[in-house]
């Protein structure tokens, strides 16, 4: 038998959500509205209709959360702070939102969690989306009052803080493939938007480095590895190589290294000429030095590979569940010679390649391409999988036998720990999600929590993935 796997002695064992997905608590102490209640409300956006109203009343539970968390023996818990809480209508603070934030952040600090804090989980307030959204440019200063605002109340308390969490999702993915909040579809506001994304990020993290040094500041992305079919084939390489430069380098090239990358733009000109000219318009002198503002943390969000090829293939891939009826467009300009494959791999209960490897050749790459020539350290603060669980009940107690998801954490820790002990400076982990919650699109449909919320009532149930995470946290080992 082999013996068990240790993590480094400093590494942190974390769980991650996002306002939206669990606070509820929609319209009260004066929030208000944000894209995703306005799109949750829009005809077959979202699965059955379903919002973010109650989600997993997190707002009135956050205590009894947090001692799950702690009971869990998490180490630090990911959260996001809702900008129309904080600051509703993107007009001036509002002290009963903020509050909340405040004494989250004591309950956590209290059970010992290191509170890790993200800025912008997609939930831009409406009143801002009426006048543009992330296709202004205001929106990066008003996001960046915003921030300053949350840094004004938590910033003596909390250490960690990310910008934005994918914004690929927050640009292209709502703006070009209209999936998403506001569910826009072209191509030059998908660019703009992820333009104006990237510079509130740096605008950020300028003014949080000048107000406090030692805050660990940072950005989360969702990263893939891009595999061509036949890596001969010229147009399997192309196809790969763009996918890498959508998902991957877009973001990465101009954070790390101030530019956007030469490859995509050049395809970008030829496929679709005026979203170019929208994009450059609105990118002024001086926007990439303040994007690629150095940063101390990369967060990485991994989910799963891509295999394509630049021909359709010749058995159709499986066909993936979708969300919604409304037609949703490839979330990029003209993506007609990218084509996934099947390549008989498990998948997920949302039909989403389970490829564990994947995730350590993308910290080995990030790390050597992009964070360890600029002194940036990786943390994985998104990985998980959605199962269709089912309830069983066993001496009168509800227990979720949920052995893929299990499987699915340990074979993606042990990735992590492939990756640590090739020399990849990745300090923690952060699964998704503590809790079942809103999936988007989804509603309410598909699970990841390793806790099970059951929506009528709000009770919730330990899962056993739960109970592997303690055990390994409490070992700080990965049993073999
Ligand atoms: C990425 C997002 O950050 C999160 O909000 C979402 O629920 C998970 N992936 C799962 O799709």
């Amino acid at each position: 038998m082999s013996s068990p796997r240790s993590f480094p002695r400093d590494f942190v064992f974390g769980a991650a959500t996002a306002a939206y997905q669990i606070e509820g608590a929609a319209f009260e102490d004066g929030r208000t509205a944000s894209i995703w209640d306005e799109f949750a409300r829009v005809p077959g956006a979202v699965i059955n209709a379903d919002n973010g109203d109650v989600a997993c009343d997190h707002y009135h539970r956050y205590r009894e959360d947090v001692a799950l968390m702690k009971g869990l023996g998490l180490e630090s818990y990911r959260f996001s702070t809702s900008w129309s809480r904080v600051r509703p209508d993107a007009g001036a603070v509002n002290p009963a939102g903020i509050d909340f934030y405040s004494r989250l952040v004591d309950e956590l600090l209290e059970a010992g969690i290191m509170p890790w804090l993200t800025l912008y989980h997609w939930d831009m307030p409406q009143a801002l989306q009426e006048r543009g959204g992330w296709t202004v440019r205001e929106s990066a200063d008003l996001f960046t009052e915003y921030a300053l605002s949350v840094h004004d109340a938590l910033g003596d308390r909390v250490t960690n803080w990310a910008t934005l969490n994918e914004p690929w999702c927050s640009s292209f993915l709502s703006h070009i493939a209209g999936a998403h909040a506001p569910g826009h579809q072209d191509a030059g506001e998908g660019l703009l938007a992820a333009h104006h994304l990237l510079l509130g990020h740096g605008q950020v993290v300028r003014e949080l480095r000048a107000r406090d040094a030692s805050l660990n500041l940072g950005i989360t992305l969702n990263l893939t590895v891009a595999d061509p079919v036949d890596p001969h084939a010229e147009g399997d390489r192309n196809a790969a190589r763009k996918l890498d430069g959508q998902f991957n380098r877009w973001f990465l090239d101009p954070v790390f290294r101030g530019v956007y990358p030469a490859d995509i733009l050049a395809d970008i000109r030829t496929e679709e000429p005026l979203a170019l000219k929208r994009l450059e318009a609105a990118v002024h002198e001086g926007d990439l030095d303040v994007i690629s503002t150095p940063i101390d943390t990369l967060g990485v969000n991994y989910y799963q590979g891509e295999f394509v090829s630049g021909t359709a293939p010749a058995v159709p891939p499986i066909e993936l569940e979708a969300p919604t009826d409304r037609a949703i467009r490839a979330p990029w300009p003209a993506p007609a010679d990218i084509h996934p494959h099947e390549r008989g791999l498990a998948r997920t209960g949302q039909g989403w390649e389970v490829q564990p490897e994947g995730l350590t050749r993308v910290l080995t790459r990030v790390w050597e391409e992009y964070a360890r020539p600029t002194d940036t350290v990786l943390f994985v603060t998104e990985n998980g999988a959605a199962y269709d669980d089912e309830v069983v009940i066993e001496d009168g107690q509800e227990r979720v036998h949920d052995v893929e998801r299990t499987a699915f954490l340990r074979s993606h820790l042990g990735a992590v720990l492939d990756a640590a002990e090739a020399g990849v400076d990745v300090r923690g982990y952060f699964y998704w999600s503590l809790v079942d919650n809103y999936e988007w699109a989804w509603g309410y449909r598909k699970r990841f929590g390793i806790v099970r919320v059951d929506y009528d009532t709000q009770q919730r149930t330990l899962k056993d993935s739960a109970m592997e995470y303690h055990r390994i946290i409490r070992n700080r080992t990965l049993s073999v």
